[in-house]
Order: structure tokens, then sequence, then C-alpha cells
């Protein structure tokens, strides 16, 4: 019998995601991104990716299922992301699933945001081990997962209690002068900066905040520490190194990120961290986190950079397992949940 081939739309921020998979192995990975749009505004605008994505939708599907050299009636089902994330522009994607699935005969499968990003390692590195925990660090979201069971069973053990990690990128970048999103511009300006130029503080990992918050993160006390450093050289007339403050900058998000990574696997007695989102494509992040987790026998698996941000791939990963799982279809009245947990 021939591994079931899924389709996922994923459309939960500014990307219009489409991936065709087969089993684990991966065929088509189409997107199409509404980023530029954006970029004057600093941030993603809710309604212009909503319409982004409706305009996008069909053809991004249609280059999918080219590059994949199948047709829709190949597909064995259709994974849709049903949350959390934009309403509007989740709706698009949900709308898109169900008439895909109604008009070929298909089942659909809506499935999480932040589990598609975990599921979306194993086209990059085979069945996942379970249980894993998992970091998942983008613009949207900085949680640490218990996976047990990545069909059913995800215990979310702690996330941002303000700004995600990913947030905390751009605004920094923004003082600094760097385009959107921040990520990319202040990882490559940090490699010719010295990660220990400036002590920036360390969200939520003092002994009390321990106590009540070892699993969350908190990043906006460490975007206003850089703030108030760069409007001090600013106000003295003096320049702003701009390699050393993205440098201590992500070296402070890089090291919290990865410390409780690593506490929460040690904590569970697990052997296995994925790391997910588009902030798990930062390089000082991947070897942060290698570098603290091998000294405890822990494995990291992180996909490519290009599996890491949203991609239509990871819903297909996801629906591909759910399939395997004999888990039980959505109905078609599958809601958007833009407040899934
Ligand atoms: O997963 P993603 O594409 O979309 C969301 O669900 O948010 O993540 C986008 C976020 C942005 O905040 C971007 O600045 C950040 O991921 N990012 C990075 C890097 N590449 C993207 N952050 C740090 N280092 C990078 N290399
Ligand atoms: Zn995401």
């Amino acid at each position: 019998k021939t591994e079931p081939l899924v389709l996922g739309i994923e459309t939960s921020c500014d990307e219009t995601g489409v991936g065709i998979v087969r089993g684990h192995t991966l065929l088509a990975d189409a997107v199409a991104s509404s980023v530029d749009e954006h970029a004057r505004f600093g941030g993603v605008v809710p309604e212009v990716a909503s319409r982004a994505h409706l305009e996008a939708m069909v053809p991004t599907v249609q280059r999918a299922l080219d590059t994949a050299g199948v047709t829709l009636a190949d597909v064995d089902a259709i994974a849709v992301t049903a949350g959390p994330g934009l309403a509007g522009a989740l709706l698009v994607g949900v709308a898109a699933a169900k008439a895909y699935a109604l008009a070929a005969d298909k089942p659909l499968y809506g499935v999480n945001h932040l589990a598609a990003h975990v599921a979306v390692d194993t086209l990059e590195h085979g069945p996942l081990p379970e249980p894993a925990i998992a970091l998942l660090v983008s613009g949207g979201h900085s949680s640490l997962l218990r996976v047990d069971d990545l069909a059913g069973e995800v215990e979310p053990l702690g996330s941002t209690i303000d700004d995600a990690a990913g947030e905390a990128f751009d605004k920094v970048a923004r003082l600094l002068g760097l385009p959107f999103p921040g990520g990319p511009p202040i990882d490559r300006e940090a490699r010719a900066g010295d990660p220990a130029a400036i002590s920036f503080p360390r969200g939520l990992t003092g002994p009390r905040d321990l106590e009540r918050h070892r699993f969350d993160f908190s990043f906006s006390g460490l975007k206003t520490a850089v703030a108030r450093w760069v409007e001090a050289r600013q106000r003295a007339g003096e320049p702003v190194p701009v390699a050393d403050v993205a440098a201590s900058f992500q070296e402070a998000v890089c090291d919290v990120l990865a410390a409780k990574a690593v506490d929460a696997c040690r904590t569970h007695g697990v052997e296995t961290l994925v790391i997910g989102g588009g902030v798990a494509a930062n390089s000082r992040l991947r070897a942060v986190a290698e570098e603290r987790a091998a000294k405890y026998g822990i494995t990291v698996r992180v996909p490519r950079p290009k599996l890491c941000t949203d991609n239509g791939a990871m819903v297909a990963a996801l629906g591909s397992h759910l399939v395997a799982a004999d888990a039980r279809p959505s109905a078609l009245d599958l809601p958007a949940d833009s407040a899934m947990p």
C-alpha cells in the first residue's frame, strides 16, 4: 500500500502556503507571502493579509500540484490550519480547504498551527520520537510543549507572558534601523558583533520568577532595555554599535530559550528537543541549543529554515500523520478558531 498523498493549506498569518507530502516525503512546498505589503507598517496588517490570501490561494494550490506532478484527484486528504492565527486569514484557508475537499470528495483535516510547526520536522528527520519537547518560536508565538502524541496529546508547558520571541527581533531591528522582518538582519549583523559586549536582561530567569514561570518567557523587558541603551547612546551623540547590540540582544534571547527548553527536557526526562517557528532559523539559537543539550545527551532536531517559517508543508505533514494514525476527519462545518489553544 502506498503512503497517503496529502495536500496542506496554511493561511494563519501572512504566508499563503500549500504543501504536498506523501508519507514523510515532501513533494511540493509553494508559498506566496504578503510580507512586503506589511513591511512599511512594521507588522502584519490582518485585513491586508486576508485579501492577499484570497488572491494567492488558487494559484498557489495549482503551483503545488504542478510541482508535485499530481492532480487534485490523486490527493488522498486535505489538511488545513484551523487555528490559532488571524481570524480573517484563517477563514480564507479553511473555506478553500472545504471547497477543495467537497469538490474532489476528499476527507478534510483541520489542524493546529503549533502542532504543524512540530510535525514539519518529520519531513526532514523522519518520525518524531515521543515523548518530545517542542520549542516553538515565531513572530506570533513562543511556547514550550510536551508532545506525547503528535496526533493528539500535546501539553503546553509554558509560553510568553508578553511579546513573542520573533516580535522582539522585529522590534529591536526596527529601533536599530534594520528592515522587517527583523530576525534575518539581526542574525546577519550579530555575526560581526560581540555577544558579550552589552549585558541585557534574561526575562523570567530569577529564582522567584522560576517558581511561577519556570517554562514561560518574557521578552518585553529585554526589548525595553535595548531601546534605553540605544537611546542613551544617541542622546550622548555617540554612534550605535549595531553589530554589538544585535549580537548581545540575540544572545540574551537564545540563552533563555535554550536554557528553558533544556530544563523542560531534563525535568520531563525527555531526550528529544524539536525547535520550530521562524526564530528556529536563527543560526545562534541552533548553536546554543545544540551545545547545551549535548551536555545532557539530548538530541536537538531543527528543520531547515524554509520549513521553520510558516508554510503548507507543515500542515500536510501533520495531515499525513493524522491519516496514518487513523484519526477522524473534520466535518465540513469545521470552524476557523483564531484562539485555538
Ligand atoms: O513562523 P513565522 O514565519 O511566522 C509566524 O508565525 O510568526 O515567523 C516569523 C518570525 C519573524 O518575527 C522573524 O523576524 C523571525 O521569525 N525570524 C527570525 C529569523 N528568521 C525569521 N528570527 C531570528 N533569526 C532568524 N534568522
Ligand atoms: Zn507559525
